[in-house]
């Protein structure tokens, strides 16, 4: 629980900022992808859960986690650069680890740029294991890491 930091399901008025925040935040140098109509979809989406952390009407922070039969897949994280450090990140994977686990869920998965290094060390941090460097994951021949936990071990 971070003072005056409320994390929760995201709303579709939402979606504008989360989808700017993963253009500036998250896709820079790879083209927009995560467009505002997309991140609507998922908002909207009952197997996927867009969890916001907000200070005031504010959104500091997001995350976005897919719920399948086996695992869990994070597709997007971030909080605004000048709250960075401050446990936001933190909490927002704890809020989603938590949904996962409710859900009878064990793993969660997702990928991070090769050359995100403070992102590798903050999912290391969490008890990620860094499961695999595939080449070229991502636009213009850019690598990427597969991470993984296990949450019923960490838990
Ligand atoms: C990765 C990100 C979400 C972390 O959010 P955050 O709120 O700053 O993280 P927290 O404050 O909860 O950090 C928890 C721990 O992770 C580790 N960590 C976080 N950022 C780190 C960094 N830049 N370098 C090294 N370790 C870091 C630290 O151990 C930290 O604990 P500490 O501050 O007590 O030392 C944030 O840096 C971000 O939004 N980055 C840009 C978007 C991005 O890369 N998203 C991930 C895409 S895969």
């Amino acid at each position: 629980m971070i003072r005056g930091i409320d994390i929760g399901l995201a709303h579709p008025d939402d979606a504008p900022r989360i989808a700017r925040m993963s253009r500036d935040l998250i896709e820079h140098g790879l083209g927009w992808r995560w467009t505002p109509a997309r991140v609507l979809r998922l908002v909207r989406d009952d197997s996927t859960n867009v969890a916001v952390a907000r200070e005031g009407t504010r959104i500091e922070g997001f995350g976005i986690m897919r719920y399948r039969d086996e695992d869990a897949h994070l597709m997007l994280l971030a909080v605004d650069a000048r709250r960075r450090r401050g446990g936001l990140g933190r909490a927002l994977m704890e809020w989603l680890e938590e949904t996962a686990l409710a859900a009878g869920i064990g793993v969660v998965r997702l990928e991070a740029r090769a050359s995100n290094h403070p992102a590798r060390a903050f999912y290391r941090r969490l008890g990620y294991v860094e499961a695999m460097h595939v080449r070229g994951m991502y636009a213009h021949d850019e690598d990427g890491i597969r991470l993984a936990k296990d949450l019923w071990a960490c838990a």
